[in-house]
C-alpha cells in the first residue's frame, strides 16, 4: 500500500516524481503529494489521485525531490494526512510506505518534548525523530531516527539545502533506479522504466544515500556492495496501448501470458526436492489463493500428493502441522501476510517455493526458490492476467510432478480459447448482472475456485454484491436467497460434475433464479435449461477452466464499466496490500 519516488538529476524532480506515482497509484490513491528542494523546501500535498491533480504539483522546481501516492491506514484521506510530513522547522520531508506500530508512544513522547504534529498519520514521528538528530549529517540522522522505529517502511527523507536523498527499507519494498547522471528510488520499478534498466533492490536493514556524486547503500550502518540488475520491460507496458483500460489491456494480453509463463517453466526449473513432497502447503490471498485452490484440485487428483491451501492471514495465527513443502503464490510479492506466512514456513525448516510474477520482490528474497509468472507489469487492481500466469505455473507444477499426466500437449489450445472468449458477445449476460444487487456464481470441482475468483473480480470492481459457491453447497443455506432477482453465474463444463451441475442449475432455476450459464458451445442439455448460454469451446478440462476464468473477468469488466465504475483503481482498494 503507498506508492513512493525519489529523484535526484537533472530533470525537473516534480515531473518525474509526478509521472512515476502515476504508475504507482495502483498501490493507493486517496492522495498524494511531492516535495523538491531548490534549495529551499517547496511542498504541494492533496486529497484525491495524482492523475487528476498532478498539475499544481508538476509546478514545484527542483531537480531533487520525493512524493507519495496514499492508501490510508492511520488518519482519514485529506490535504493534512497526505504525504510527504514535515518536521517542526519544515526543512526536514518524509515521504512513508508502511506502518510504524509504536507510533501512538512516540507522539505522546515527541508532544511531550515540545514537538507540534499537524497530522493523524504513523509517519509523522519520523520526520520529528529525524528533527531531534539532525545537526547538518542527513544519513546520520535518519540512522539514528529508524532506530526508534517498529512496525514497517519504506522511507525517502529529503532535507532543504541538502542536495541528498536518504532512503531506508524494513519489510516495505524499495528499490533504486542508476542511471546516467540521474538517481531514482521507488516502491517497485515501474517508475523507473523509460528512464533506467539498472536497479538495485535494498534488503531489510538497508540505507541507501543518493548525491550528486552517486550512491552508497549501508546495512545497519556498515557500507555494503548491491549488485545492479537489469530489467527488461518495456515502457509500452505500463501504457494503455490504445485500451480504455489497464484492466481491459491486461485481459487482451492472456494468450501470449499464458503461452510464455507456461513455456517459460522448463524441468530445469524446478530442483528434484520439490518434485514428490510427501505433502504440499499452498499459501496465498485473494486471486492467489483462488489459484492455489485450483492447485489442490488438480494436483492430488493427478499427483496423488496431499495438498492443503491457506489463507494468508489465517496461517500467521492458526499454522496448522506442516509437512513436506510450503509454496506461496503472490503475483507482487510483497503481500504482506503471505510474507508472514512465508517466514513462519522457513521457521519450521519446510523448504519453501514461491511463485510470482515480480524479479527482485521481497518474497523471492525469502523464500528458497522461485518460480516467475511471464505477465508483465499487471496495473489493473484487478488480478487477471496475473490469475491466468498463475494457473500457467501451477499447471505445469503438476506436469513436472507427474510427467505423465500428458497435461503440456492437453494444453497447448489453451492461447486459442483465450482468444476465441475475447470476442465473445456477452451483452446480454452483462443486462442481467447490472441492475443486480446480489449475484452468485456457482461451480463443482475444479469450477469451485473460478466461481471463487469470478465472484471476488465481480464485487471489486462493479461493486455488486457477488459470492461464490460449490454448487452443492447452496441448499445449505443460501437458497433462501433465491428469487427472480438475484441471478446466478453457472459454471457447468463437461466431465465427473456435469449432470449434477444441471440438477443443480434446475434447482436454482425453480427458485426463480435467472441463470447465465457456461458452458462447452453447443451443448443443447443446458442452452435449453439457462437464461443466457455463454459457450466456451469444447476442449480438454483445465483448457475450458482457463477460458471460463477470463470470460468471467470479462462480465466484471463489463458490468462495471456498465455501471460508470473506476474499473483500474476501484473504491477502498490498493493493488499490493502490504500491512496485515
Ligand atoms: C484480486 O483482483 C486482487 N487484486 C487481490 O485479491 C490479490 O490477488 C491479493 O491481494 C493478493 O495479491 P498478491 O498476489 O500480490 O499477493
Amino acid at each position: 500500500m503507498c506508492g513512493i519516488v525519489g529523484y535526484i538529476g537533472f530533470r525537473s524532480a516534480a515531473d518525474v516524481i509526478v509521472e512515476g506515482l502515476q504508475k504507482l497509484e495502483y498501490r493507493g490513491y486517496d492522495s498524494f503529494g511531492v516535495a523538491t528542494s531548490n534549495p529551499h523546501l517547496a511542498v504541494y500535498k492533496c486529497e484525491g489521485k495524482i492523475s487528476e491533480k498532478f498539475e499544481k504539483a508538476r509546478e514545484l522546481h527542483g531537480s531533487i525531490g520525493v512524493g507519495h501516492t496514499r492508501w490510508a491506514t492511520h488518519g482519514v484521506p485529506s490535504d493534512r494526512n497526505a504525504h510527504p510530513h514535515l518536521d517542526c522547522t519544515g526543512r526536514i520531508a518524509v515521504v512513508h510506505n508502511g506502518i510504524i506500530e509504536n507510533y501512538s508512544a512516540l507522539t505522546r513522547e515527541l508532544k511531550e518534548r515540545g514537538h507540534t504534529f499537524l497530522s493523524e498519520t504513523d509517519t509523522e514521528v519520523v520526520a520529528h525523530l529525524i528533527e531531534e538528530a539532525y545537526d547538518g549529517d542527513l544519513r546520520a540522522a535518519v540512522a539514528q531516527a529508524i532506530t526508534h522505529l517498529k512496525g514497517s517502511y519504506a522511507l525517502l527523507v529529503t532535507a532543504e539545502g541538502h542536495e541528498e536523498i536518504v532512503a531506508a527499507r524494513d519489510s516495505s519494498p524499495l528499490v533504486l533506479g542508476i542511471g546516467d547522471q540521474e538517481l531514482f528510488a521507488a516502491s517497485d520499478v515501474t517508475p523507473l522504466i523509460g528512464y533506467t534498466e539498472r536497479v538495485v533492490y535494498l534488503d531489510d536493514g538497508d540505507l541507501a544515500t543518493l548525491d550528486r556524486e552517486g550512491w552508497h547503500v549501508y546495512h545497519h550502518g556498515t557500507p555494503v556492495k548491491r549488485a545492479i540488475e537489469h530489467v527488461d520491460w518495456d515502457v509500452e507496458t505500463v501504457r494503455k496501448g490504445g485500451f480504455p483500460h489497464y484492466m481491459l489491456k491486461e485481459i487482451f494480453e492472456q494468450p501470449k501470458v499464458f503461452y510464455d509463463t507456461f513455456h517459460g517453466i522448463t524441468p530445469e526449473s524446478l530442483p528434484e526436492r520439490y518434485r514428490r513432497p510427501s505433502e504440499i502447503t499452498v499459501v496465498a490471498c485473494g486471486s492467489s489463493y483462488h489459484a492455489g485452490l485450483v492447485f489442490k484440485y488438480l494436483c492430488e487428483s493427478t499427483c496423488r500428493i496431499p495438498v492443503r491451501a491457506e489463507l494468508g492471514s489465517e496461517f500467521k495465527y492458526f499454522t496448522p502441522p506442516l509437512k513436506g513443502i510450503v509454496m506461496v503464490i503472490t503475483q507482487s510479492g510483497e503481500t504482506a501476510d503471505t510474507l508472514a506466512a512465508l517466514k513462519k514456513a522457513k521457521a519450521y525448516n519446510c523448504p519453501t517455493l514461491a511463485i510470482t510474477n515480480v524479479l527482485g520482490s521481497t518474497v523471492t528474497r525469502i523464500a528458497d526458490h522461485t518460480l516467475y509468472m511471464r505477465a508483465g507489469p499487471e496495473i489493473s487492481v484487478a488480478a487477471t492476467k496475473s490469475f491466468v500466469a498463475q494457473l500457467a505455473v501451477l499447471m505445469q507444477l503438476v506436469n513436472l510432478m507427474s510427467p505423465k499426466s500428458g497435461l503440456s500437449g492437453s494444453l497447448e489450445r489453451a492461447n486459442s480459447a483465450i482468444d476465441e472468449v475475447l470476442l465473445q458477445d456477452i451483452g446480454r449476460a452483462v443486462e442481467i448482472c447490472r441492475p443486480a444487487e446480489h449475484l452468485f456464481y456457482v461451480g463443482r470441482g475444479l469450477f469451485y475456485p473460478i466461481a471463487l475468483e469470478g465472484a471476488l473480480k465481480m464485487k471489486e470492481i462493479s461493486y455488486i454484491h457477488a459470492e461464490g459457491y460449490a454448487a452443492g453447497e447452496l441448499k445449505h443455506g443460501p437458497f433462501a436467497l433465491l428469487s427472480e432477482e438475484t441471478p446466478v453465474v453457472a459454471l457447468c463444463s463437461p466431465g465427473d460434475t456435469y449432470s449434477i451441475m444441471l440438477s443443480n442449475i434446475k434447482e436454482m432455476k425453480a427458485r426463480k433464479a435467472p441463470i447465465i450459464g457456461i458452458g462447452a458451445r453447443g451443448d443443447r442439455e443446458l442452452i435449453d435449461i439457462v437464461d443466457v448460454f455463454l459457450p466456451i469451446p469444447e476442449s480438454h478440462e483445465l483448457v475450458q477452466l482457463i477460458a471460463t476464468s477470463v470470460l468471467l473477468q470479462q462480465l466484471a469488466y463489463q458490468t462495471a464499466v456498465a455501471l460508470g465504475r473506476d474499473v483500474d483503481q476501484p473504491r477502498n482498494l490498493a493493488k499490493s496490500v502490504t500491512v496485515e
